[in-house]
């Protein structure tokens, strides 16, 4: 998938006229086979002195027996505090030729075109103290959930620009009928809210938050929530959007973008060439986009993708009925020759 994204954003960067040089790093999986350690010191250097950097997913079932520092998923987590990434934007939009793949009913999902705004280097994923201790009877397990109003404050910014370049309304997702950190959370974003008169924000339990998606996904616009949540609303609402397989996203904070798509490594398809790239490929358009400064690229990428799907290009997970199924390689190579048109054409859409 990464290998797909990666030839679509050269097709992007040459169609621009600029060249991207691009160094690959073991990460994960990859990463404790070669050097026994998930994030080695040189791949976060590498990571950290690049423009913007594209991942893949990690995960494997073979390294969930390995010590929690020592799983592919402390690489994320490293990757994403080491660069200071603490704006996690997971875009969410049903193409039109998907209504039919969403498990919701059309009307319902039709027109599904939300940002969720997910906080991503703190909360319970990094909360100290945390740990396991005791034995038998008596282990007791902790995690610390605990935010600072100025981080809040400036990931509650982000999503407040974000709503201004869209429709303007932010919804805000917390639990404050129970949770102290969550009644913080709600008394920022209302300090906040105050420099953006133009913007309309709500409030929403995160439970109801849940139940409101699936109930009118239309109405949303920008979801602004903290870490925790925002990873479980996010696979959640990928299923507004034809699939898991579809979702990109942005990490962003003061230096390199972090790119990936939103999905896991999917151990049961590991291999077979069958998986969806196209999250992939719109996490690279959001890279042109966010650390490149080619918006027009992002852009034509994004149509290039929506022309392959009207034209009825399916991967496994987006084929239904008699559909026909393509494979990773063969639905990158549809994307690039759709951007090759939609270059040519000079106008997007
Ligand atoms: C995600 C993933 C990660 C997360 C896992 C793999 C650690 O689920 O990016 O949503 O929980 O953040
Ligand atoms: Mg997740």
């Amino acid at each position: 998938m990464v290998a797909e994204a990666e030839q679509v954003l050269q097709v992007a960067a040459r169609h621009a006229s600029v060249s991207i040089e691009v160094e690959e790093h073991a990460v994960g999986g990859a990463a404790i086979e070669r050097f026994s350690e998930p994030l080695p010191e040189r791949t976060l250097a590498a990571a950290r002195c690049a423009d913007a950097v594209l991942l893949g997913a990690v995960g494997a079932p073979g390294l969930d027996a390995l010590p929690a520092d020592k799983r592919p998923e402390r690489a994320l987590l490293g990757l994403r505090k080491g660069l200071g990434v603490f704006a996690n934007l997971r875009p969410v939009r049903l193409h039109p030729a998907l209504v039919a793949a969403s498990a919701l009913r059309p009307e319902i999902v039709r027109g599904t075109d939300l940002l969720i705004v997910r906080e991503l280097t703190g909360g319970l994923y990094f909360g100290t103290p945390r740990g396991v201790e005791g034995v038998g009877e008596d282990r007791r397990a902790r995690n610390t959930l605990s935010y600072t109003a100025a981080e809040i404050g400036r990931i509650a910014r982000v999503a407040f620009e974000a709503a201004r370049a869209r429709r303007k309304r932010v919804t805000s997702v917390d639990k404050a009928n129970i949770l102290e950190v969550s009644q913080l959370w709600r008394e920022v974003v209302c300090e906040t809210a105050r420099a953006y008169p133009d913007v309309r924000l709500e409030h929403l339990y995160v439970d109801n938050a849940a139940m409101q998606l699936l109930a009118r996904p239309g109405e949303f616009d920008v979801i602004l929530t903290e870490n925790l949540f925002g990873d479980i609303l996010s696979d959640e609402a990928a299923m507004l959007a034809g699939g898991i397989g579809m979702l990109p996203s942005a990490s962003l904070g003061e230096g390199p973008g972090l790119y990936e798509p939103v999905h896991g490594s999917a151990p049961d398809i590991a291999g077979r060439g069958a998986a969806n790239p196209l999250g992939a490929i719109l996490s690279a358009a959001m890279l042109l986009r966010h650390s490149l400064g080619l918006p027009g690229e992002a852009e034509r990428v994004e149509a290039a993708v929506g022309q392959v799907l009207q034209e009825g290009a399916r991967t496994a997970d987006l084929a239904r009925g008699d559909e026909t199924v393509m494979t990773t390689r063969a639905m990158g190579q549809r994307v690039r020759e759709a951007l090759e048109r939609v270059a040519a054409g000079g106008r997007v859409r």
